[in-house]
């Protein structure tokens, strides 16, 4: 038998959930969220009805598992109000290769990340105080959120598991089988330290591409694809990005010059600055600025003219016809536009105006 454990104190956390066991107080939000249709759809063994008398004998296990060692159910809580929000447990088996996770989290928690960071927690500490081969995770095949939570935290995926558990009915059905071992959490504790060490440029609040402010992270790019000193285009649902690593970080913004659009991916990186392929326009990614107009001229960002120009040894070019030198007169150089980035997991990721499938 493993050997017997007490709740972490202070308890686990990581400043968005806290994972700490359960009071008897937790009874009623318990009780309500049990209710959700969907938790009792994907957990066949959540009593339907459910009561708060459920709740309760719930809550005795789960205190009596922990004093006898052989299981520790943590209640997710919200870390700003220490209010119940989920719950997360360590299924103990009769070997260090039979151990599980399962969780659920209230319906009004759900689409914030909480699953992915109570696992997150939850595994590090359990393959750090346990005795675990394998930690296995099952999810009824429909559950398709739960199995992204479980990719997300690095549990890898094995198949159907056939027959492997009782519906409602008590009828035996499938499961998805994941699983991490030692050597999984291991390479995940080194993607997290990769990315913690990788910046990210800070870029003007007032420069964000607009329809970003409320719009969903969404991955663009492995770390691993990306370079200091380089940039990439990455297309996603029809908006071409510029993925650049400066001095001070990464930065995303459009892979559309300024003055006429031309990709700046396939132009030259200095620095911070972005050397457009076409007339000469080099913009400041740091700042969003123009650091030199292009050749043609135009308006700049605040709508001065800046007169045509030829580089040094060039000769100079004939103005155009009338109108073509109209309409390059009125062409105005915009600042650059920032879509707000995060790393998470091994992957950059950046708030991107796409509306969900
Ligand atoms: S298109 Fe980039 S400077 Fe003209």
């Amino acid at each position: 038998m493993p050997e017997k454990l007490a709740p972490p104190n202070p308890p686990l956390s990581d400043g968005v959930v806290t994972l700490r066991a359960f009071r008897a107080d937790d009874a009623p939000v318990v009780t309500v969220a049990c209710q959700d249709p969907e938790i009792q759809r994907w957990i066949p063994i959540i009593p339907v009805p459910y009561t708060e008398a459920d709740a309760r004998r719930f809550i005795l296990m789960t205190l009596q598992a922990w004093h006898d060692g052989t299981g520790y159910e943590f209640a997710i809580a919200d870390a700003a109000t220490d209010r119940f929000i989920g719950s997360i447990g360590l299924h103990l088996g009769p070997n260090p290769r039979l151990h599980a996770v399962g969780y659920l989290v209230a319906p009004e928690a759900r689409r914030r990340g909480v699953a992915s960071r109570a696992l997150r927690l939850v595994t590090r500490w359990g393959f750090e105080h346990i005795d675990i081969e394998r930690l296995a995770l099952w999810t009824l095949p429909g559950n398709v959120a739960s199995q992204a939570v479980a990719e997300k935290a690095g549990f890898r995926f094995e198949g159907l598991a056939r027959n492997w558990t009782l519906d409602r009915d008590a009828q035996a059905t499938d499961a998805v089988m994941y699983s991490m071992t030692p050597e999984d959490l291991s390479d995940v504790l080194a993607a997290d330290s990769v990315s913690a060490s990788i910046p990210l440029a800070a870029t003007p609040r007032e420069l964000r591409a607009s329809g970003t402010r409320a719009a969903p992270f969404v991955q663009i790019a492995a770390i691993a694809q990306l370079a200091p000193g380089s940039m990439r285009r990455v297309t996603l649902a029809g908006l071409d990005l510029l993925v650049a690593w400066t001095p001070d970080g990464i930065v995303v913004t459009d892979d559309r010059c300024p003055h006429m659009a031309a990709p700046l991916s396939v132009g030259d990186l200095d620095g911070c600055v972005v050397a457009c392929p076409l007339h000469e326009g080099r913009f400041d990614l740091a700042t969003g600025e123009t650091v030199q107009m292009p050749t043609t001229g135009g308006l700049d960002a605040d709508g001065n003219y800046h007169s045509s120009w030829s580089p040094a040894g060039a000769e100079p070019k004939p103005e155009p016809p009338n109108r073509k030198l109209e309409a390059r007169r009125l062409t105005r150089i915009t600042r650059l536009r920032y879509y707000p980035a995060r790393i998470r997991e091994g992957h950059l990721e950046a708030q991107l105006p796409i509306l969900p499938e």
